[in-house]
C-alpha cells in the first residue's frame, strides 16, 4: 500500500528500510525520499517504523543492549 503517494513510497518499503538501519523518520525521509512534499505521510510513517522497531526488538532481545 502507498504511505506516501507523493514518492510513490510503500509500506513495505518502510519495513525493509526500518530493518536495513533506517530507525527514526528523518532517516527514512532521506533513504526514501518520502515526506518531501505534502507531508501528510508522516503520521503514517512514524507509525510504521514503531511498529517495525517494535518487532525488530521483539525478535531480537538483544538489540536492546546495542548502541
Ligand atoms: S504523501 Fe508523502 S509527501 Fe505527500
Amino acid at each position: 500500500m502507498y504511505i506516501c503517494v507523493c514518492n510513490k513510497v510503500t509500506d513495505e518499503q518502510i519495513r525493509k528500510a526500518v530493518a536495513g538501519g533506517a530507525h527514526s523518520v528523518k532517516t527514512l525521509q532521506h533513504s526514501l525520499g518520502l515526506g518531501k512534499r505534502c507531508g501528510s505521510c508522516l503520521t503514517m510513517t512514524r507509525s510504521i517504523l514503531s511498529e517495525s522497531l517494535d518487532d525488530l526488538l521483539n525478535s531480537n532481545p538483544d538489540l536492546y543492549y546495542a548502541a
